[in-house]
């Protein structure tokens, strides 16, 4: 989730073009369709956040991605500033350092400013039209050392 606040109102966005690009500078990458709202406000206010929804926040993606959900409510707390969802797997603060056109896509690079996780939080897979979550770690897998077969050499 894309998140900014402009004109005086918070503004989210879902979306699952995001990367990390760099780690000294600490810099992170989203990219933004032209037709979209959040397009302009990034360009207006130099600044963004990212959430990284948590398994269970289905809801909260398909209300910021133009489907409202009307009995959501108070999903943002304020970090530096910035709207962020309140109990995600992970939290970026940025400020916009550099912006590439890419078709019919701009790509904003933001410098982290502030960044936090919680370890305990999965986070929300999108995968074929549909939310998902990761599978729990299996075990590894036995090497030849624990795997209790006796060799005869
Ligand atoms: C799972 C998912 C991922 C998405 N990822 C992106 C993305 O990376 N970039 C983008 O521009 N739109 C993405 N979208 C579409 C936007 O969320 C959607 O167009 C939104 O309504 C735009 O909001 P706005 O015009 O209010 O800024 C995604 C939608 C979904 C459901």
């Amino acid at each position: 989730m894309i998140t900014t606040h402009c004109n005086e109102h918070d503004h989210g966005m879902t979306a699952n073009a995001f990367m990390s690009i760099s780690l000294n500078p600490p810099l992170v990458a989203i990219s933004i369709a032209r037709n979209a709202r959040m397009l302009a406000n990034i360009q207006q206010t130099g600044r963004f956040a990212v959430s990284i929804l948590a398994e269970g926040m289905e809801d909260l993606a398909w209300h910021f991605a133009g489907k409202p959900k009307p009995y959501l409510c108070d999903f943002f707390e304020r970090r530096d500033g910035l709207p962020v969802i309140a109990d995600a797997a992970a939290i970026f603060v940025t400020e916009l350092v550099e912006e590439i056109l890419a078709g019919d896509h701009t790509i904003f690079l933001g410098r982290v400013r502030e960044m936090s996780y919680d370890l305990s939080k999965k986070p929300l897979l999108f995968f074929r039209g549909k939310f998902g979550g990761l599978a729990d770690p299996q075990p590894a897998p036995p090497t030849l050392e624990n795997a209790g077969y006796e060799f005869i050499w």
